[in-house]
């Protein structure tokens, strides 16, 4: 019975790679203890940065909030930008200085308040207020550790602080969404 065996045999390389494939995700969604030194970590094009996303909505399938650790060498910095979820930072090693333009009815985010950030300080970035972290500090690098609500992360970039809002540029998917998204979406189809 020849037809059998061959009707068996696809069975069972069908069995094989569904069951692959179930694994693999499972292995996404389940694993609750993950080694962050094991992690993907990637500069996504940006000479300095070292972005990891911690538990994230696109690549572990969180919901309301999503954490990055980051880790910005000396002199660089993020751009300017605003996005319409919260934002709390906790500074691990290393300091530097957050320029930060609170939300105000004006075209343009204007001159930004200047904070030092340092060692084990913390602060948070309110909804839609125009900020920037650089590494001020020439000796060490800075480490973020990021959580942000309502991922993942709409990004609009300023070119310089005086841009209008209305020409600020959306970064949707952000670069370190960009390749799961893409995933994500092919999977929908
Ligand atoms: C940060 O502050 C907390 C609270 O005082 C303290 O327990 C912790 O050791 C500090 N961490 C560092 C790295 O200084």
């Amino acid at each position: 019975m020849p037809e059998l065996t061959f009707i068996i045999h696809l069975l069972t390389v069908s069995l094989f790679i569904s069951t692959g494939f179930v694994s693999q995700c499972s292995a996404q969604g389940l694993t609750i203890v993950r080694n962050i030194g094991e992690m993907p970590q990637d500069n996504f094009g940006r000479p300095g940065l070292s972005h990891i996303t911690v538990a994230g909505s696109l690549m572990h399938g969180l919901k309301e909030v999503e954490m990055w650790l980051q880790t910005f060498a000396p002199g660089t910095h993020t751009p300017i930008h605003r996005h319409s979820c919260e934002e709390v930072f906790v500074v691990l090693k290393g300091s530097g200085t957050l320029y930060l333009a609170p939300n105000s009815h004006s075209k343009s985010p204007g001159k930004p308040q200047e904070f030092s950030v340092f060692s084990n300080s913390t602060f948070h970035i309110p909804v839609n207020d125009v900020h920037q972290l650089w590494n001020t500090n020439e000796e060490e690098d800075l480490q973020v550790l990021v959580v942000i609500s309502r991922p993942p992360v709409k990004i609009f970039i300023y070119d310089e602080w005086l841009m209008p809002h209305t020409a600020a540029k959306l970064k949707f998917p952000y670069y370190w969404d960009e390749n799961l998204h893409q995933t994500t979406v092919k999977d929908e189809l």
